[in-house]
C-alpha cells in the first residue's frame, strides 16, 4: 500500500462513522444564504436609497426575465420574521445574509445613516440569535449605491474608502453580535459582469479594462475593511473577516499538455486574480497574469498594460487580509488551450485564451452554466489547499437551479453528491473546510433571469401578494443532513 494511501485510511479510521457512513467533524457548521436585493424588496421603504439594480431594472426592464425586478421580490424587508421560523425548521447554524448598503446609508456616503435601516438588521440579527442561529454578513453583494455609480462605480479608486467607511459603520452598529463577515461577494461578478462584459449592473462594457481597474479597488477595499476591522474592531469584538470568491473547476479537456497549462491557467488568471494577493506567500498578482496582461516589457502591443499594477506597499496591504477564505462553487468546465488571434479585441477572455465546455453527459440544471459535477468540488478544494497552504474555506454557496418543482429531487441530488465530495475532502484529503452554506433558503430574484431559475429549500409564490413560503423536499433532506451529521446513502 503506498504511503497516502495509508495515511488516508488511517485519517478515515479516527472519524467517527454513523452505519456505514463517513461524519462530518463534530464543529463543522451548516448554514443557507440569501442576499438583500434578492430578497428583501422594499426597494424604497423607509428612506433607503436607490442602488445600482433599482435603476438597471427600472430605467431598461427588458434586461430581466419577464420584465421583473428586486422591489417586492420576497418581501422580507416585512416578512423576515418568517425566514427565522424557517431557518430555525432547518436548524441551520448560521445564516449568511447581505446589508444593503443603501439602505444603511442612502447616498452611499456616511454622512447620514437611515435609522429605520438599521433597525431592519437590528430586529433580524435579534432575532436570529434568539432561535441560536448566528448571523454570517455580507457587506457587499452586488447592490451598489447608485451615487457612488454616478462617480464611477469600483473602476474609481475612490470607491475603496468610501467601502471602509460604510464596513466600519456596520462593524460599529452591528458588530457587538455579528461575529462572521464577508466582505465582497464573488469579486468576478462584479467585475467581469458589472464592468466589462455589461451582463450586470451596471453594465459597462469595456472588457480586459474596466474589469481589471474594478478588481484593484475592490482588492484595496477589502483589505481596509480587514485592516480597520483588525485595529478597531476585533480586540473588542472577536469575529472573524474574510472575502468571498466564485469558481468554477476546470478540468483539463484531454492530457495533453497544452490542455493541462490552459486549465492550470484558468484556475490562475480567474480565482487567483483575486485569491493570489490575499492568500499566496508572495501576494500580488499570479506571475501568469503579470507576465500575460501587466508586463510591460513583453509588451507587444498596447494591449500588454492593462493590468492597473499595486505598489509594493499594497501587495503587503493586501497579502494576509484574511480570516477564512469564503468559496462558491456550483459547477465544472473542461477547458483546452485556445489561441486567439492577435487582432481579436481585448478582453479578460482573451488574456486567458481557452476553450470551456460542458460535457454533454454531465446531469443538467435549469441552468445553462450549472452541470452536476460533485468531483469538481473535490478537486477545487485540494487545489486551493495546495496552491494556500490549506486556509480555512468556508463554502459560502453551493446549490442548484430547476423550474420550481415542490418534489426537487434533482436538488436532492446534487446536494446528495456535493456533500458527499465535501466530505470526501475533508475526512480523506485533510481540507480544511469549516462551514457549508447552501444557496438558497428560498426561492428569490435570480438577477438577469428574473423569478425564472429556483434555488431555494423553499417555494416562494410570487404572484400572492403574501409571498408565501412553503417547503421543498429539498428542505427536508438538507435538515436530515444538519441534523445527523452524515448523508446515508439510499
Ligand atoms: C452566486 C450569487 O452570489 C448569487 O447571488 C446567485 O443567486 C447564485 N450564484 C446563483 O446564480
Amino acid at each position: 500500500m503506498e504511503m497516502s494511501h495509508l495515511i488516508s485510511l488511517l485519517i478515515l479510521l479516527s472519524f467517527e462513522t454513523f452505519g456505514d457512513s463517513l461524519r462530518f467533524p463534530k464543529n463543522f457548521k451548516f448554514g443557507v444564504a440569501t442576499a438583500s436585493y434578492q430578497i428583501e424588496g422594499g426597494w424604497n421603504a423607509s428612506g433607503k436609497g436607490e442602488n445600482i439594480w433599482d435603476r438597471l431594472t427600472h430605467e431598461h426592464p427588458d434586461w430581466v426575465k419577464d420584465h421583473q425586478n428586486g422591489d417586492v421580490a420576497c418581501d422580507s424587508y416585512h416578512l423576515w420574521k418568517q425566514d427565522v421560523e424557517m431557518l430555525k425548521y432547518l436548524n441551520v447554524t448560521f445564516y449568511r445574509f447581505s446589508l444593503s448598503w443603501s439602505r444603511i446609508l442612502p447616498s452611499g456616503f456616511s454622512n447620514y445613516i437611515n435609522p429605520d435601516g438599521v433597525r431592519y438588521y437590528n430586529d433580524l440579527i435579534n432575532e436570529l440569535l434568539k432561535n441560536g442561529i448566528e448571523p454570517m454578513v455580507t457587506l457587499y453583494h452586488w447592490d451598489l449605491p447608485q451615487p457612488l455609480q454616478e462617480v464611477g462605480g469600483w473602476p474609481n479608486p475612490l470607491l475603496a474608502k468610501y467601502f471602509e467607511d460604510y464596513a466600519k459603520i456596520a462593524f460599529e452598529l452591528f458588530g457587538d453580535r455579528v461575529k462572521t463577515w464577508i466582505t465582497f461577494n464573488e469579486p468576478p461578478e462584479v467585475c467581469e459582469s458589472g464592468y466589462a462584459e455589461g451582463a450586470n449592473a451596471p453594465c459597462y462594457k469595456s472588457s480586459g479594462i474596466g474589469d481589471y481597474m474594478c478588481g484593484k479597488t475592490l482588492l484595496l477595499a477589502h483589505a481596509r475593511a480587514y485592516h480597520i476591522y483588525d485595529k478597531l474592531y476585533r480586540p473588542k469584538q472577536k469575529g472573524k473577516v474574510g472575502i468571498t470568491i466564485d469558481a468554477i473547476w476546470a478540468e483539463p479537456k484531454t492530457n495533453r499538455i497544452k490542455d493541462i497549462k490552459a486549465a492550470e491557467r484558468q484556475m490562475q488568471m480567474d480565482l487567483g486574480w483575486w485569491a493570489h494577493p490575499i492568500f499566496s506567500k508572495s501576494g500580488d498578482y499570479p506571475e501568469i497574469m503579470k507576465n500575460r496582461i501587466g508586463n510591460l516589457s513583453k509588451a507587444e502591443n498596447f494591449s500588454s498594460s492593462r493590468l492597473p499594477q499595486f505598489t509594493e506597499n499594497e501587495i503587503r496591504f493586501i497579502q494576509g487580509s484574511f480570516d477564512f477564505f469564503g468559496l462558491n462553487h456550483y459547477s465544472s468546465w473542461l477547458v483546452s488551450d485556445l489561441k486567439i488571434p492577435v487582432n481579436a479585441p481585448v478582453s479578460h477572455w482573451k488574456d486567458v485564451s481557452v476553450l470551456m465546455q460542458q460535457d454533454p453527459k454531465w446531469k443538467p440544471s435549469a441552468a445553462t452554466w450549472l452541470k452536476v459535477v460533485p468531483w469538481g468540488l473535490r478537486k477545487l478544494l485540494n487545489w486551493i489547499k495546495k496552491e494556500y497552504n490549506n486556509p480555512p474555506v468556508y463554502i459560502t454557496e453551493n446549490g442548484f437551479a430547476d423550474f420550481g418543482e415542490l418534489n426537487d429531487f434533482g436538488r436532492l441530488d446534487y446536494l446528495k453528491g456535493y456533500l458527499n465530495a465535501l466530505l470526501k475532502a475533508i475526512l480523506l484529503d485533510g481540507c480544511n473546510v469549516k462551514a457549508y452554506t447552501c444557496w438558497s433558503l428560498m426561492d428569490n430574484m435570480e438577477w438577469r433571469d428574473g423569478y425564472t431559475l429556483k434555488f431555494g429549500l423553499y417555494y416562494v409564490n410570487f404572484t400572492n401578494p403574501k409571498r408565501t413560503r412553503t417547503e421543498k423536499a429539498s428542505a427536508e433532506f438538507y435538515k436530515t443532513i444538519i441534523e445527523t451529521r452524515t448523508i446515508l446513502e439510499d
